[in-house]
């Protein structure tokens, strides 16, 4: 009787204790997370913005687009994906005192200006830098090839200018460029051939790049390259050939390439193909016949003639993939050969 009476007393012990000290044991959030976090907030300067991260809750717990891991209970996330944000002006250089930080994603934050701050360079373990359809400007730094956890870098749709780093080929876990619709100009870096990362993607479309595709390029097997709308030309056939093995997505319209395509070996893995709005000469070749799962072509408004190869998905397009161009002829073409 006399030991439960003991026990009895160490468990209300116990839990008088526990329930003492359950307010700061219950608070998962670092306190100098929570501290850059609140002068993020405070440097946005806007009321609306962020209006769930309250000094007095836990960071951890409910404070919208900000999550914590859960080994270390630090902030490993912070998005915003739904568009309808509020944050505007520059993004406070306070961002770079989350140590812990690999996702940065904010999506659809139209007042979201500035530059992108130099300080992100101290986040050694981001690997997810998004910040897309906002309004940022100035330069694609070069200080990012710094940060060599990045597995993706994504600023499409903003109002980013200037030329591309070449140094971001030095990224080792790199496998996803989009700089996609801002006002880059210049050519695509030389050193582009040489992104470590497998399965990589590359969007570079809408933007004023100029120059030739580096012969580099066609050491890299991209699995995804769109460099639509800019002001590119020369030889794009480094992006072929039967090298490439995982090659499936390849848009290259309004641009000014031009080169022969009668020869161009198109790997099998190629799923789409817009040539489109371009000075391509040649004909159609046959090889293309033998590209198994082809959803997606369109070469018009090119400078191809002769006959359009008879086979695989290859007259099961509509005819305008093909119109606009200087005699080819045979289906889906009204144009029958001669
Ligand atoms: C952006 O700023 C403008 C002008 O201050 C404001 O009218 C608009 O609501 C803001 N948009 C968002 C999504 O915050
Ligand atoms: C984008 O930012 C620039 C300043 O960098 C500003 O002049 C412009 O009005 C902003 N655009 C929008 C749509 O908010
Ligand atoms: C880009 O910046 C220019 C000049 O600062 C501004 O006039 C324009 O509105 C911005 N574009 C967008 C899409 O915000
Ligand atoms: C690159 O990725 C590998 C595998 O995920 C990881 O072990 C390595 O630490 C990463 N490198 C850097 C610099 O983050
Ligand atoms: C092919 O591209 C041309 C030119 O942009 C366009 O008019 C046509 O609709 C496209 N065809 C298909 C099936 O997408």
């Amino acid at each position: 009787m006399d030991d439960r009476k003991q026990i009895y007393r160490i468990l209300c012990f116990l839990v008088l204790f526990c329930s003492f000290i359950y307010p700061c044991l219950s608070e998962l959030c670092h306190p100098q997370d929570k501290k850059a976090l609140l002068q993020i907030k405070k440097g946005f300067n806007n009321p609306h913005v962020f209006s769930t991260w309250d000094p007095n809750t836990d960071c951890c717990v409910n404070w919208g687009g900000a999550h914590c891991d859960e080994k270390n209970n630090r902030i490993e996330t912070l998005e915003i994906y739904f568009g309808g944000g509020d944050l505007s002006g520059p993004i406070p250089p306070e961002i770079g005192d989350l140590p812990y930080l690999r996702t940065l994603w904010w999506h659809k934050q139209p007042n979201l200006t500035g530059p992108i701050p130099q300080s992100i360079t101290k986040l050694e373990r981001l690997s997810y830098l998004v910040i897309t359809w906002a309004n940022l400007s100035g330069p694609i730094p070069d200080f990012l090839s710094e940060i060599k956890s990045l597995v993706s870098i994504e600023f499409s749709f903003n109002n980013l200018t200037g030329s591309i780093p070449s140094s971001l080929s030095r990224l080792p876990n790199l496998t996803g460029l989009a700089l996609d619709r801002n006002k880059l100009t210049g050519p695509i870096p030389d050193s582009f051939g040489e992104f470590q990362g497998f399965s990589f993607y590359l969007k570079l479309s809408h933007n004023q790049l100029s120059g030739k595709i580096p012969a580099s390029l066609g050491k890299k097997d991209f699995t995804y390259v769109d460099l639509s709308r800019n002001k590119l030309e020369g030889d794009a056939s480094v992006l072929f050939g039967s090298n490439k093995k995982m090659t499936q997505q390849v848009y290259l319209s309004r641009n000014s390439f031009e080169f022969d395509l009668s020869e161009v070996e198109f790997p099998k893995s190629l799923i789409e193909l817009d040539l489109s709005h371009n000075k391509i000469t040649g004909s159609i070749p046959v090889g293309l016949t033998a590209v198994d799962y082809l959803q997606g072509l369109n070469v018009s408004y090119n400078r191809l003639c002769g006959k359009i190869p008879v086979g695989g998905a290859l007259q099961g397009f509509d005819y305008t993939v093909y119109f606009h161009n200087r005699c080819l002829c045979g289906s889906p073409l009204m144009e029958s050969c001669k």
